[in-house]
């Protein structure tokens, strides 16, 4: 079996894995209650938040634990714009959001906010020179990922932080695909905000945090038990904590292993556009993450290329996770003004640190057939 759909959700990685089966012999207790097995348990977690921040670039006091990106991102919008707008009423956000952020827009908009859409540019990454033509002091918020889901394209993140502060509007960047994926420091990225899935990093579903500059800047968002310091209230998933840094701390003993993976990926790509000239490799022009591959056959739809790999025992996307039952050209690949031929063509390659040569061989080599196979049947 050959899983390549890692920005989709990482497979568990095996230190978490080996972590949580011993984990769960305990102690289990509320790590808000004040006797000792509460305290051990509160104590843990209150490591973890050290080490993730460590390992972020940043204090641990400018980390909340949550249940994820839907919500951390859910709650940033809830605190940087409130329940209706002030002098500050536009959003600028980008055409490749996650429809986390997309939607989040929507219910904005919804109440008054004015959205406003950042071009991108043929090679995956956002047009600066139109947000800096977008920017005034009217902006609230500007939002664009560091790393989009289905190209990989890293984007300009500090470039568009510092703009937005000029302007004194908040940073919020969807960092889901980039934290624990590729080298991130917080307090250097000009971010005010950020956030992580620890399912897209090898650990459990239903964990993550969010990132704060300061966290004064932050809302409370459930009402509940005080837990996180009023920010986020309902008992801590602790484990989930626990097992989420475990997979932050063997990210940071394995990320020397993406210089290989790059190699890897850029020779399958390489070697399958010379092989099939017509392949259209997609973001590849910009800076992507490592095992990132969007990769499109013109005119062989990219569920049937699925389908067929998947018939080798090969797992991939035709675009991201959330959006694979739509048979239309992504909304992200329309943002870069890609042509419905290649869009609908679309397979999205994704490994972690640990692909080797062999995985990338054995994927040119059922790709390299399928498309001999289905280009046929094309022409026929
Ligand atoms: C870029 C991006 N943002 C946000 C999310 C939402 O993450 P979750 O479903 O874990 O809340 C995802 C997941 O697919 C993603 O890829």
């Amino acid at each position: 079996m050959l899983y390549a759909d890692n920005n989709g959700s990482m497979p568990m990685h095996p230190d978490v894995k080996e972590y949580l089966l011993k984990r769960l012999e305990g102690p289990f207790a509320n790590p808000n209650a004040i006797h000792s097995l509460g305290q051990q348990v509160n104590r843990a977690m209150e490591k973890c938040r050290k080490i993730c921040a460590e390992i972020v670039g940043t204090k641990r006091k400018n980390i909340i634990f949550n249940s994820g990106s839907s919500e951390g991102i859910a709650h940033i919008f809830h605190s940087v714009l409130g329940h209706k707008p002030s002098e500050r009423n536009i959003i600028i956000t980008s055409g490749i959001e996650h429809s986390a952020v997309v939607n989040n827009c929507k219910n904005y908009q919804d109440l008054g906010y004015t959205v406003k859409t950042i071009n991108t540019l043929k090679t995956g990454e956002i047009d600066l020179d139109h947000l800096k033509s977008l920017m005034s002091d009217k902006v609230a918020m500007v939002t664009v990922m560091a790393t989009n889901n289905e190209t990989g394209v890293i984007q300009p993140y500090k470039e568009i932080g510092s703009l937005a502060h000029e302007f004194g509007a908040i940073y919020f960047s969807d960092t889901t695909q980039i934290i624990g994926k590729d080298d991130f420091n917080f307090d250097e990225s000009q971010m005010d905000f950020a956030v992580m899935s620890s399912h897209k990093i090898g650990s459990l579903i239903g964990t993550g945090f969010i990132l704060a500059r300061d966290i004064k800047m932050l809302s409370d968002f459930i009402p509940g038990g005080g837990q996180e310091r009023g920010f986020r209230g309902g008992t801590q998933n602790y484990i989930g904590v626990e097992c989420l840094t475990v997979a932050m701390q063997a990210f940071e003993k394995e990320k020397h292993l993406l210089h290989d993976v790059r190699k890897y990926r850029d020779e399958f790509e390489t070697n399958i556009k010379k092989q099939h000239p017509s392949i259209v490799v997609i973001g590849d022009k910009a800076r992507r993450i490592a095992g990132t591959t969007l990769i499109s056959y013109p005119g062989i739809h990219g569920q049937a290329v699925q389908i067929e790999l998947e018939s080798k025992d090969i797992f991939v996307t035709t675009s991201s996770a959330c959006s694979d039952n739509e048979p239309e050209t992504s909304k992200v690949l329309k943002a870069m003004n890609i042509s419905d031929d290649i869009g609908r063509g679309v397979v999205r390659i994704s490994f972690c640190c640990g692909a080797s040569s062999d995985c990338y061989q054995y994927l040119y080599d059922s790709l390299n057939g399928i498309y001999e196979k289905l280009s046929q049947v094309k022409t026929r």
